[in-house]
């Protein structure tokens, strides 16, 4: 295939000592020639756009925004780590959620780290317009990232001081070795600050662009497929493409893992940055296009439930509060709900058990203390085929 354009230069290094050359990234945006946007990405772009714009009425069609952010979200968090290789599923970490338990495997724990990062850099961001997306935050999303355990030894929340590579058993058979450490503050910053300037391409192209660099220069030592696709999410509600990070666009990447890999070394070796961002609009579309088939459908079953939960001749007050609840809880045990609706035990029990009576709430432990109850058919939806 033909070189497009330079994207960045080699530089000699040892690792180990092993001379291998690391590759240090032009700034973005791409240049000499800038991106081609008049062959097929114009087109991909508006389709991602449109399918963004039905994402974005599906989540405000419904009473509270809580609705679906609190699913979707999760769901992304499964799906990222899922990338990264971790098991955990969406049952698991919701069941996490509602019963707070002490023990818990360490890929439930990672992929609720990816809750908190996502919140904390939303809620350091949503404190300002002024605010800028900088080093310092995606360092305080990284050290909630990298929380417990598994993340101990990855230096969380510091960029990184060593010389990394990523592929291979070693760093000669290494698919692609990053800038050298000292290097990266610089290269790190430099992304950050094209982020925050005015740029004429589509903010949705940039957020792409941003990734790509972040994947380059890989400045952590590890979880940066992690935060950079979490810099997307920030990016897209920075600029107003959706005002809520309801887009799971891990579900597309996961489903084409080798090609992802495929094309971000495709924009290191030959500067293709046109080919990674089509791939990345087409994953853009396909995953707004999934959420919105999925919040439609969610909406309708908790529309249909509600009819029958109400139509019930055991129906309380407290078990269709307890149903507005669920999509935002859709595990639940008796003391969560006792105290999410400030209700005595009877009242909570009562409530569960009409639930349980209209097939809206399942138990799942089939014990007979420490009972949790799942909102199954929401969840089943939810989840879809994957995550
Ligand atoms: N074989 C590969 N070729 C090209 N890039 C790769 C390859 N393997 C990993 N990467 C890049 O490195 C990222 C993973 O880096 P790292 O392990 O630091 O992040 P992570 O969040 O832990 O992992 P992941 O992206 O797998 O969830 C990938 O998202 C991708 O951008
Ligand atoms: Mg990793």
């Amino acid at each position: 295939m033909a070189k497009r354009r330079q994207s960045g230069r080699q530089q000699p290094v040892e690792i180990d000592g092993t001379a291998v050359g690391a590759f240090i990234p032009l700034p973005l945006p791409p240049s000499d020639p800038p991106l081609d946007t008049s062959g097929s990405i114009d087109g991909l772009h508006a389709e991602a756009m449109a399918a963004l714009a039905r994402l974005q009425l599906a989540g405000r069609m419904v009473p509270s925004p809580d609705w679906f952010l609190y699913g979707f979200v999760r769901k992304e968090a499964v799906l990222t780590s899922q990338i990264e290789g971790t098991q955990a599923t969406l049952q698991d970490v919701l069941e996490y959620e509602a019963t707070d338990e002490a023990e818990h495997p360490e890929e439930v724990e990672e992929v609720c780290n990816y809750v908190e990062a996502l919140t904390y850099a939303r809620r350091e961001l949503s404190r300002s317009k002024n605010r800028a997306i900088d080093t310092k935050l995606l360092c305080g999303a990284h050290k909630r990232l990298m929380k417990g355990s598994r993340g101990a030894n990855k230096k969380p929340g510091a960029i990184r001081a060593a010389q990394n590579w990523i592929g291979g058993q070693d760093p000669s058979t290494a698919r692609f070795v990053p800038p050298p450490p000292d290097e990266v503050p610089g290269a790190i910053e430099a992304l950050l600050a094209w982020t925050a300037s005015d740029d004429p391409l589509p903010p949705l192209i940039r957020a792409g662009l941003a990734h790509a660099q972040f994947e380059t220069i890989h400045p952590f030592l590890d979880g940066n497929g992690r935060i950079g696709r979490l810099l997307i999410m920030l990016l897209l509600e920075r600029w107003g493409v959706l005002d809520l990070p309801i887009l799971y666009l891990s579900l597309a990447l996961k489903r084409r893992q080798l090609r992802y890999y495929d094309r971000l070394m495709a924009v290191r070796q030959r500067g293709d940055w046109e080919a990674w961002i089509e791939f990345y609009l087409e994953c853009v579309r396909e995953s707004a296009d999934d959420g919105t088939a999925i919040a439609q459908e969610l909406f309708a079953l908790l529309g249909q439930d509600r009819q029958r939960l109400t139509a019930h001749e055991r129906a309380t007050v407290a078990a269709i509060r307890l149903h507005d609840l669920l999509p935002s809880h859709p595990i639940v045990t008796a003391a969560r709900v006792e105290e999410m609706l400030g209700i005595t035990a009877p009242t909570a029990r009562k409530a569960i058990e009409v639930a349980e009576e209209v097939g809206i709430l399942r138990e799942t432990t089939g014990k007979p203390r420490d009972r949790v109850y799942a909102y199954h058919r929401y969840l089943k939806v939810l989840t879809g085929d994957e995550g």
